[in-house]
Formats: C-alpha cells, sequence, structure tokens
C-alpha cells in the first residue's frame, strides 16, 4: 500500500492530505502542535461536511476518505512513507530539522518534498545524506481544488524521485509541471508583471479601475487590482519584495511606492473592507493598449525563466493558466501576437521608462532581434 506522509496541518497540510487520500492513497499525518494534530480530522471533517450538504460527495465515501487518513505523534511514525511532503512554516531551518528527522526513520528511497513557496529547495537540501531525493512539491491554495503542483528539482535531484513524485501526485489528479528551483518558480515569479506593469501605469497617472477593465475585456478573469484585493495587498507585497530580493533588486521585480502605500494605508482588499479597487468594480471603457502592455511584459518574464532553463513554454503557459486562472499563457499570447510586436512594445517601453524602471523592459533572449 502506497503511503504518503505530511508533516505540518495547516492551511496547506491539511488540503494536500486530503488530496492525495481522496486519490485512494494512505496518509500518515502529524503536526508539531498537539491542538493541530487532535483537530485535524475534525477540521477536515467540516469542510467535507459541506460538500455533502450540496449534494457533491456522498457520506459514504467521506468516511472512506477519512479512514484513510492516520495522525501519528511525529516523523518518527511516519517510517513506512514512499513519499513525505512537507507544509510546515515557511522557516529553512524548521524545514531542514524536520528533514533530518524524517530521514532517519524512511526507508532509503523513499523521496522527501517541500510545498514550499519561497524558499531554495537546494539549500534545504544541504546536509542531507541523500540530498538526491529531496524536491520540491509546490501546491496552489486550496490544495484539494487547485490542480496545478509545479515539480520541482534542485540541481542534485535524481529522476528516481523526480518520477515517483510525479507518479503519485498525477494519482491525486493533479496536472504536475517540472520547474526550476528558482525564486518563485513559475507561476509566483512570472505573475510579477501582471501586477508591476498594472502598478507601473497607475503611477503614469491611469485608474485601477480602467486598468482593470482593459484586462477582464482581454478575456482575463479578474484585473490585476482585482486579485490583489482578493488575495491581501500585503500578501502581495511580501511576495513581490522576497522575488525583488532573491534578484538582487533588478528593475522586473521593482517593489513599487503605489503598493507599499496601500498596505500602509491598511485597506488590504476585500478582507478588510476597501482595496485599490474593491468595493468598487472595474470601469467598463477599456483601453486595449493597457492589456498589449501588460501582456508583452508577461511574454518578456516567461522568456527571461525559459532561457534560465529546466522548464518549457507549454509548461510555462499550462502553469500559468491553472494556478493563476489567465485565459492563455504568455507563450501563446507571443504567437497570437507575433515577436515583432511584443518587441516593439518593449522597446517602446524601454524608450520611456523613467530612471527607476531603467532595465526593466530589457527583451529576453527569444526575443531580441
Ligand atoms: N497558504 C498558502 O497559500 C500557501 C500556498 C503554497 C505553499 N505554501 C507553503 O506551505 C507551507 C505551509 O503554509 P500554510 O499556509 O499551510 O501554514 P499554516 O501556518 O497554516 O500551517 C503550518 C502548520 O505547520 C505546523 N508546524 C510548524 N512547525 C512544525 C514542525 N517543525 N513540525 C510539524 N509541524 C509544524 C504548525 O503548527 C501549523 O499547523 C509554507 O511553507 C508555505 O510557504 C502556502
Amino acid at each position: 500500500m502506497t503511503t504518503i506522509a505530511v508533516i505540518g496541518l495547516g492551511t496547506m497540510g491539511l488540503g494536500i492530505a486530503q488530496a492525495y487520500a481522496t486519490a485512494g492513497l494512505a496518509v500518515l499525518a502529524t503536526d508539531a502542535v498537539p491542538k493541530a494534530r487532535e483537530t485535524a480530522l475534525d477540521r477536515l471533517r467540516a469542510s467535507l461536511a459541506l460538500r455533502v450538504r450540496s449534494g457533491k460527495l456522498a457520506q459514504a465515501d467521506l468516511e472512506t476518505l477519512l479512514s484513510r487518513i492516520a495522525v501519528v505523534d511525529g516523523p518518527e511514525a511516519m517510517g513506512r512513507a514512499d513519499l513525505a511532503i512537507e507544509a510546515v512554516v515557511e522557516r529553512i531551518e524548521i524545514k531542514r530539522a524536520l528533514f533530518a528527522a524524517l530521514e532517519a526513520v524512511l526507508p532509503p528511497d523513499a523521496v522527501l518534498a517541500s510545498n514550499t513557496s519561497s524558499l531554495s529547495v537546494g539549500a534545504m537540501a544541504e546536509g542531507l545524506a541523500r540530498p538526491e531525493r529531496l524536491l520540491g512539491l509546490h501546491f496552489f491554495n486550496p490544495a484539494p481544488v487547485m490542480k496545478l503542483v509545479e515539480l520541482v528539482a534542485h540541481p542534485g535531484t535524481g529522476a528516481a524521485a523526480l518520477e515517483r513524485a510525479r507518479r503519485l501526485t498525477e494519482a491525486a489528479g493533479k496536472t504536475v509541471i517540472p520547474c526550476p528551483d528558482r525564486p518563485g518558480f513559475i507561476v509566483n515569479r512570472c505573475a510579477r508583471p501582471f501586477y508591476g506593469e498594472a502598478l507601473a501605469l497607475l503611477e503614469e497617472g491611469r485608474g485601477a479601475a480602467e486598468i482593470d477593465a482593459a484586462m477582464l475585456a482581454a478575456g482575463y478573469a479578474l484585473g490585476p487590482f482585482g486579485l490583489i484585493d482578493l488575495v491581501g495587498a500585503d500578501i502581495n507585497l511580501a511576495a513581490t519584495e522576497s522575488l525583488a530580493a532573491a534578484m538582487q533588486g533588478h528593475p522586473r521585480y521593482h517593489v513599487f511606492e503605489a503598493l507599499r502605500r496601500q498596505v500602509a494605508s491598511g485597506d488590504l482588499g476585500r478582507k478588510t473592507g476597501r482595496g485599490f479597487l474593491y468595493p468598487e468594480t472595474p470601469d467598463p471603457a477599456p483601453d486595449d493598449a493597457i492589456a498589449l502592455r501588460i501582456e508583452a511584459t508577461l511574454v518578456n518574464e516567461a522568456g527571461w525563466l525559459l532561457a534560465e532553463g529546466g522548464t518549457m513554454p507549454d509548461g510555462i503557459d499550462t502553469a500559468l493558466r491553472l494556478g493563476l486562472n489567465f485565459p492563455r499563457g504568455p507563450f501563446q499570447i507571443l504567437a497570437a501576437q507575433g515577436r515583432e510586436q511584443v518587441l516593439d512594445r518593449l522597446e517602446r517601453l524601454a524608450a520611456q521608462a523613467p530612471v527607476h524602471l531603467r532595465g526593466r523592459y530589457q527583451p529576453a533572449p527569444m526575443l531580441a532581434r
């Protein structure tokens, strides 16, 4: 019987446990906090009960699903796991200590996976006896619903570990996209210009409502400000700052003052009742140039990631469609608009860029003439 171990039973861990249990796999789950262990199955039961009530899940299937998950006291009780996934706090020393504890009890071929959003998987592998079996499995929130999982290989990850992680995660119904151990992986990185270029437009005097309206008209389910308001300006700022630091402050990851000011104001979005746009709605008078400009920068960022290796155009497109619900990926945009058009827009933006954005629009190698 294949067994998945999940460590950390917060938002992500509980959802990850549910995803594998739904697929019929046995799950061993634990958390450092006793209360989190004691309440885990009740929390899951409560969230699944909503699905039973709406007729999406049979009561018997709920019971079967829960019976596949065993909560145990700690990593020492996870010795029969084939794949162990951690979803504990985002601190590298805690993740490293956890992997060391798991290594001591797991069979030599068991795979170790981190659900980190922002830490280097390679840095986590340092000090492990078998670094070749460590990789990243980056789930999206809510994990039982979101189809995408980024499969992150660090330079020393072995093919056997990648293959097992992929097979088991695909069995859980996920679309698994390989990606390199680079800051932000695919989605969190390639999404940056969606927000950043919208903030650049705001800085130039355009309104949040017209910018979002332009993106809705171009087929996006939410505009950049609608998305920031949904997730929270504080969360967006943290992700932007983390990537800017990891990329040595490159202007493609510029942290716009408007975003900092928004967070300082306390109007973080839906959760506080007011955001960049919320509770207003996008203005219905779109300007095509806005969407073409934001999409040109999305194409360029994807081009820079592609140039770093470890990923493919199709994978990047799929990741952005599934991870952000984008109507099309950057390489589909490139195919539809043509290289000359995209390049022309970037060159015009570069020519007009203010000092703090110089270098932001330098075309990726795949676009260069
Ligand atoms: N929340 C998201 O949207 C999201 C999305 C993708 C990835 N992630 C990543 O997933 C991980 C978990 O995030 P979360 O939002 O579920 O956090 P969370 O705070 O909801 O849950 C973390 C859980 O880990 C437990 N924990 C902490 N240290 C532990 C240890 N040493 N051993 C066992 N359990 C421990 C905590 O008690 C808590 O229950 C982080 O690495 C985060 O970056 C989060």
